[in-house]
Order: structure tokens, then C-alpha cells, then sequence
């Protein structure tokens, strides 16, 4: 706040001058001050209550009662286009703590000591439901109520989803916030040049707007009329109200909608930290301390559980899922997986208005009614025919092509109020959401599974296990996992006991155990040579899913063992092993990867773990990581360096290129088995001076010794030990490192 009093003295000067040429009077300044105090209340009034998941009147909490504090970042993690959001909270709940700083969201347009200049456009972004809208009004109700951030005058809160409603038509800086905030009517066009004035745009991944940075015509003038997306590229660009601060949530896949040279800070909400996944319990069962104990144990109890409560709409899934469970004291088990959660999910919401499942009678087919099987199907052909293309936003026309009548009583009064919402919106068109992405991709393999042993089988004609098999190739191939968890619902969904809690949904699977053990078998065995390493980790989730815990078990026992070398690994148990090892709560000394007994594919596989080792060797030459660069570039490099993975002829290359996208753990790097060529050598060097780097030793052969003095002869890191102990230097290479020594940047103290 510090770096701020210049600016508000100044401020306060122009502000009195002007205040003083147009209002001649003190009164009209108290004048100013009402409509301001006015708006304050409004937008308290606004942001008071919220919804988790459901929208409707009534339902509302006060938002500072249930408020948890989320964990946000400056900075984002790489890889955000790239990858499943599922996978991307995985990654987050490992990385969290370990290199980047938090902020609080109050602070987010406050310079942190080291930096320096105006924040003034900020962008946030953040997986579906992991808490950006509730950040959002959390900013704006402590603004409002008067606790943080009075030095702006003005907060105009905009949802791009509100936006879209009026994208056709011409407004004016100063009438688009006399639509959204009728009370600013009052506020004199004049003042908005002198206040300071705070936009925040909620959700950009739900815009219909084409924002043309480069093409858009230029507009600086607030009362000049033109297309919403004009007047929101001006307002970025700084071009139209210089002085205003601007806030831009969005899911990550659409934050490149914003040029970063718009940007000052981004920042990332990453959801619940563990400890703050427990005070979300404790605080919901505020007066049931023993409730809240229970649940938190039990979600202990199963990894993908807890790494999934990050997202604050999970826990709250969770939570109304357990309540309900362990308040009627059902003896069953209680949901294990992600499937079994979402099944008695649905069944908890489709029936609660109707009191039945809290009676406590173990649930039978009977009691979800025909009425409710057929709304739910249809919104699960809904949900499925979007899921491919992208869609989370329906308008009523898709709706009604799914056969769904949005007049359909029990469609909003009844079974689906807590799945599927309409959003209360300003204008004429409303627009519909499940509640949660995940609930849209739960519903989709609902809908396919129902489609599979429906009688008639009018959309797929083959069996299960084959369906399957087909299916998670599909989910396989796709490049950013969008079918990932999908997959993982329709294996979960052929565990008869799921099928038995969603009662007649789905219909009976022929043989049902027969079939279960050839869907195991062919997951075991499934052949994924083109395959991302990464991304074959899904496979082992679905064995999950399917309560096949035997490759699991195998690997903890491997992990027990001493004699490791000698057990020689299937492809799927080094899957499992990558993903335990990457999931560990301790950070691995070693991964060699030369020590496991296992195929070429099989050590392929098991790359993923690396994200949490301190030191890596093998050989890297021996032309494993050629199998796949295409893939495992793809998922492991970011976006902008896929064309040149595709590219590179080096192994090595896709090795330090994947190493740059998470460096954080790494202080040893074992290469000397391998020669890098020069593309190698520069992705190594880009490494070596990320700000992150905390590589300590770095062994390498003669050959890419001699090319990286070279290039870091130019483009010298701040690393300060180079070991290069193992190396018998030749002229070439001492030649090298004797320039790259004398260059002025050099920084290295101590070499080996
Ligand atoms: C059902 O599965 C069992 C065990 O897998 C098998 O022995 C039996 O022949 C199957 N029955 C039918 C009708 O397919
Ligand atoms: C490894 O050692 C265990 C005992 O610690 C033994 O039971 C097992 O057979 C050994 N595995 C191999 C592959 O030799
Ligand atoms: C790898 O495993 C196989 C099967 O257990 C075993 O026969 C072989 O000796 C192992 N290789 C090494 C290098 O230990
Ligand atoms: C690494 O693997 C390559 C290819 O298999 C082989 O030519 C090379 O000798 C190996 N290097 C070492 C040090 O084992
Ligand atoms: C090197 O250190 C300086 C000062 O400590 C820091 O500003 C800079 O970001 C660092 N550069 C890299 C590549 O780590």
C-alpha cells in the first residue's frame, strides 16, 4: 500500500480541482458520495449470499459463513492448454508449496515488495468449480462492506456469461454500466476519468465474444458507442479509462483469449490446500464436530478422494454425499471412488426432495420413478452429445433438441435442481449448466452405458468389454485428456454395485463378473506404443474405478521390497508405480530409470514419476523416448514448444524439454550416458536458467559438455556448480568452457 500514497494524493488533488470546476457546491460532492455509498450497498446486497452448486432463491448462505480461504498463486503452472483439468489438480495438489508464492485474493492488485510498477490488468485463472466466481465475490463483498481495498472508488462486477446476452448489441463504455449497475445512472460521466475504478470480468472461458486484439477499431472515449467486444479489447488495452483496473477470471484453456502483454500479474487459484480441505468439513459441520471427523478420515482413505476435495465444489459434493450416508446409518460401504461418490450423488439429489432416501431403506431399483429416469437420461444425452464438442453452456434450442422442455416442471421444481441449473440472468435468454464439469462427464457415460444394454440399442451395437476397450483407446488418443475422467465413469459404472445404486439407469450387464474380468484383462494389456506416458496413468485410474485393486497392491508390495531388480514390471504396473511415485507425499531421492527390470515400453511408462525425484539418470540414448516424441511432447512441454519436440531428432530433447516443465524438485541431472545434440543442449540451457531451476549438478559427456559451455557462453544461469567430475574433457570441450568461464555473466563458483 505503500507504492500507493503518491498516487492517491494526487488523485485526491486532480479529484478536488475537478470536483471544485463542476460542482460549485460541498453538497454535491456529498452527492458523489451517496451514489457510491448506494452502489456499495448494492453490491454487498449482491455478493452476500451465494450458492454451492445449486441456484436457487432461498438456498442461499451467507458467503463470509462458509467462506474458506483458497489457496491462489502468483504465477501459473505450465502446460495449462494442454491437459485435463482433473490432471492439472493432480499436478497442482503435488506442486502446491513447493515454488510458488501465495496471495491473498484481497491483495491481488497490490505489489509484492520486489516488484515494481502498476498492477493494472490482472488475469486469474483456475480449473471449473476450484473457486474463481467465489474469489471474485469475496473481493467485492470486503470491498463493499468497507474492509480491503478502499482506495477504489468504483467495483463494476461483469460476468462474460452476461456479456454474451448483449454481445449484438452497440452500447458506450458508460451505458453497458448503466445496464449491469443501475445505480452508477446517478454518476456524473465526468467523474469516471477521475475515480478509481476496479472492472472485474467473471469467466471468460464462457465468452461468445470475439476479442480481436489486433483488428479492433479504436475507441477512447466512454460515451462513444460500439460492440461490447470493441469496448472490452479498448478497456484491456488501457485505451479506453487508462486508470482502470481490470480482473479477468477463466478456466485456463481460454486465458490465451488475453494477450500476456495486456497482462501485469497472473495468478492462479488452485483451490483447497489438505488443511484447508478440513476446515472446509469442520466448518460445514460446525456444530458435528464428530461428522466432520468422520468424513475427513474416510476421504483420507482414498487418494483420488482427496486430491479431487481441491476443488471446493467436490467437497461439497462430498459433504452432502457422506451427510447423507452417515446420517442414515446405512451399513454399506461407504464410496470408495470417484464413480461411486457420483452415483450416490445423483440418487442423493434426484431424491432428496422427495424424502425418501432419508428414511434410510437400502435403496432399490424402485425408487427412482420412470418420470426420473427419463429426465435423467435425457440430460445425460445432453451431456454427452456437448461433452465431445466442449460445451458446458446450453441454450434452450439444445435442450430441446435433447428432448428436455425447459418447461418441464420437474426439470428446475423437482429430481434435477442440484444437477442441472438455469442461471438467473439479466435478459430474456436463459442459459443452463450442470453444476459441475465433472457432473456433465458422469452423466455422459450414464447416458452411453444406458444406450449399451438398453433393449433396443439404438445407438451402440456391440458388447461391453468391446465397447470398453474402444472407448479408452478414443480417451487415449485425444490430446488434452478431455475423456479422460468420462472413461473412468463408464469403467466405474460397470462395478454392479454402482449399477445397483443408479436402480434401472442403466440396464442389466450380461454375466456381469465374466465380462468385468475381460474389461480388467484388456486394460492390463492394453497397447499404448503411441501413447503418452502420461496419460496412460488414466488407465491404471479405471482399473481403479473398476475396484480391481490387485496391480495396486502389487506395487506397494514392490515398493516394500528389497530385491526390485528382480521383479520384472508389466507395462500397466509401471504405470501404477509412476503414478505412486509422482502422488507420494515424500519426494523420491532417485529415479534411475536403468534400475528397473521392465520392457522398453514399461520404462516409458514410468517417466511420470520424475516430477517427484531429486536426481535422474539412465540412459536416455537408447532410444526408448524416440518412440513417442509426438506424445509425450504433447503432454509434457507446453503448447508453444509442441512443433518443436515434433522436430527434434534427440531424445534428450523431449527429456529436458519435459524437465523444464517442472523443475521444481530436481538438484541432480545425470546425462553422461548420453550425448545431447544441439537442440538438446538448448532446451538444457532454457532449463538451467528458468528462475525455478535448483539444479546443483549437472553430469554430462565430453561431447554435450563442449556445446553447452558453448551456449551458455551467451545466455549464462545463475548456476553456480557444474560437476562435470566423470567427464575426461578434450581440448574442444576445456576450449569451450574456458570462454564460457571468461564471459562477463558467468556465475558459476564452483566447477568440478
Ligand atoms: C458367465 O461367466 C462364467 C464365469 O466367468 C462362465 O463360466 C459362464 O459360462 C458364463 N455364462 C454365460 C451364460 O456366458
Ligand atoms: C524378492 O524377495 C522376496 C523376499 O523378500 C521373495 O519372496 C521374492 O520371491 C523375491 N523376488 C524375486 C523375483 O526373486
Ligand atoms: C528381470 O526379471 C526376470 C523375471 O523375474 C528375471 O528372470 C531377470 O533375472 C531379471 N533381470 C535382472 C537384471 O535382474
Ligand atoms: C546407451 O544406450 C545406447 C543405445 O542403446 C548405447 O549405444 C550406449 O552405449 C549406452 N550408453 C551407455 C553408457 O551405456
Ligand atoms: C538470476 O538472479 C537474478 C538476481 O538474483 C534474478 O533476478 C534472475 O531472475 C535470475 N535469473 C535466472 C535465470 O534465474
Amino acid at each position: 500500500m505503500v507504492q500507493m500514497a503518491p498516487y492517491n494524493l494526487s488523485f485526491f488533488f486532480v479529484f478536488f480541482l475537478l470536483d471544485c470546476s463542476f460542482f460549485p457546491s460541498v453538497s454535491a460532492n456529498d452527492g458523489l458520495q451517496e451514489v457510491l455509498e448506494e452502489h456499495k450497498i448494492d453490491l454487498k446486497r449482491r455478493c452476500e449470499r451465494v450458492a454451492e452448486g445449486i441456484d436457487e432463491k432461498g438456498s442461499r448462505t451467507l458467503l463470509n459463513r462458509i467462506y474458506t480461504e483458497l489457496y491462489i498463486t502468483e504465477g501459473q503452472s505450465e502446460e495449462v492448454n494442454t491437459q485435463h483439468e482433473v490432471k492439472q489438480l493432480e499436478r497442482a495438489s503435488k506442486i502446491q508449496n513447493l515454488h510458488d508464492s501465495p496471495i491473498r485474493c484481497q491483495d491481488i492488485f497490490k505489489a509484492l515488495a520486489d516488484q515494481h510498477g502498476a498492477i493494472r490488468v490482472v488475469l486469474t485463472n483456475g480449473v471449473a468449480g476450484v473457486g474463481k466466481t467465489f474469489s471474485v465475490q469475496k473481493f467485492t463483498l470486503d470491498w463493499a462492506e468497507g474492509l480491503e481495498n478502499q482506495d477504489v472508488s468504483v467495483v463494476v462486477l461483469l460476468s462474460f456469461r452476461e456479456l454474451n446476452l448483449i454481445r449484438d448489441q452497440q452500447h458506450s463504455l458508460l451505458t453497458l454500466l448503466h445496464v449491469f449497475h443501475p445505480t452508477l445512472q446517478k454518476l456524473p460521466a465526468e467523474k469516471l476519468d477521475v475515480l478509481k475504478i476496479l472492472f472485474i470480468f467473471d469467466g471468460l472461458d464462457e465468452s461468445r465474444l470475439s476479442l480481436d486484439f489486433i483488428n479492433s477499431q479504436l475507441v477512447s472515449d466512454i460515451t462513444q458507442k460500439s460492440s461490447v467486444n470493441v469496448l472490452l479489447v479498448n478497456l484491456i488495452k488501457g485505451n479506453l479509462l487508462p486508470s482502470a483496473l481490470i480482473w479477468i477470471t477463466s478456466r485456463p484453456a481460454a486465458a490465451n483469449r488475453i494477450p500476456l502483454s495486456c497482462v501485469s500479474r497472473i495468478t492462479e487459484v488452485r483451490g483447497f490446500t489438505d488443511a484447508q480441505k478440513e476446515e472446509y468439513f469442520r466448518r460445514r459441520f460446525s456444530n458435528e464436530e464428530e461428522k466432520a471427523s468422520r468424513i475427513i478420515s474416510h476421504i483420507k482413505t482414498s487418494r483420488s478422494l482427496f486430491i479431487m476435495c481441491g476443488i471446493p465444489v467436490f467437497c461439497w459434493i462430498t459433504a452432502t454425499v457422506l451427510e447423507n450416508l452417515l446420517t442414515t446409518e446405512q451399513t454399506g460401504e461407504l464410496p470408495k471412488t470417484m464413480t461411486d461418490m457420483y452415483s450416490h450423488f445423483l440418487l442423493v439429489q434426484t431424491l432428496r426432495k422427495k424424502n425418501k432416501y432419508d428414511e434410510g431403506h437400502e435403496t432399490s431399483p424402485q425408487e427412482l420413478t420412470k418420470a426420473d429416469r427419463k429426465i435423467l437420461l435425457k440430460l445425460g444425452r445432453l451431456a454427452f452429445e456437448h461433452l465431445e464438442k466442449g460445451n458446458i453452456l446450453f441454450y434452450q434450442d439444445d435442450l430441446e433438441l435433447c428432448g428436455l422442455d425447459v418447461t418441464e416442471a420437474s426439470v428446475f421444481s423437482g429430481v434435477c435442481t442440484e444437477i442441472f441449473k438455469r442461471e438467473n440472468v439479466f435478459f430474456q435468454k436463459p442459459v443452463y449448466c450442470f453444476v459441475h464439469l465433472s457432473i456433465q462427464e458422469f452423466l455422459a457415460a450414464v447416458y452411453m452405458l444406458h444406450c449399451l444394454t438398453s433393449k433396443n440399442r439404438e445407438c451402440i451395437k456391440t458388447s461391453l468389454d468391446v465397447f470398453l476397450k474402444k472407448a479408452t483407446e478414443k480417451s487415449l488418443c485425444s490430446r488434452n485428456g478431455n475423456l479422460d475422467l468420462f472413461v473412468r465413469f463408464l469403467h466405474g459404472l460397470s462395478v454392479e454395485s454402482n449399477q445397483r445404486i443408479m436402480g434401472g439407469l442403466i440396464g442389466q450387464m450380461t454375466n456381469s463378473s465374466d465380462t468385468v474380468q475381460k474389461v480388467t484383462n484388456n486394460l492390463k494389456e492394453m497397447n499404448t506404443d503411441d501413447i503418452s506416458p502420461e496419460r496412460s496413468i488414466n488407465i491404471f485410474h479405471c482399473l481403479m474405478e473398476i475396484k480391481d485393486l490387485s496391480v495396486y497392491q502389487e506395487i506397494q508390495q514392490f515398493l516394500k521390497s528389497e530385491n526390485r531388480s528382480e521383479k520384472k514390471l508389466s507395462e500397466i504396473q509401471c504405470s501404477a508405480l509412476a503414478y505412486m511415485l509422482q502422488m507420494s507425499e515424500e519426494v523420491q531421492d532417485e529415479l534411475d530409470l536403468d534400475k528397473y527390470n521392465t520392457t522398453v515400453e514399461g520404462r516409458l511408462r514410468l517417466i511420470p514419476a520424475m516430477r517427484n525425484c531429486k536426481k535422474i539418470s539412465g540412459n536416455f540414448s537408447s532410444g526408448y523416448l524416440n518412440l513417442y516424441p509426438v506424445c509425450f511432447c504433447s503432454n509434457v512441454c507446453s503448447l508453444l514448444r509442441l512443433e518443436h519436440c515434433r522436430l527434434s531428432e534427440n531424445s534428450c530433447t523431449s527429456l529436458v524439454s519435459a524437465l523444464k516443465s517442472n523443475p521444481s524438485h530436481l538438484t541432480e541431472l545425470d546425462l553422461s550416458c548420453n550425448d545431447l545434440k544441439d537442440t538438446g543442449v538448448n532446451e538444457l540451457c532454457g532449463f538451467l536458467q528458468m528462475p525455478l531451476c535448483k539444479l546443483q549438478t549437472l553430469k554430462l559427456s565430453e561431447l554435450s559438455c563442449a556445446f553447452l559451455a558453448l551456449a551458455l557462453k551467451f545466455n549464462p544461469s545463475n548456476m553456480t556448480e557444474l560437476d562435470l567430475g566423470q567427464n575426461n574433457l578434450q581440448d574442444a570441450g576445456v576450449k569451450q568452457l574456458c570462454g564460457f568461464l571468461q564471459a562477463p555473466l558467468c556465475k558459476l563458483q564452483i566447477l568440478r
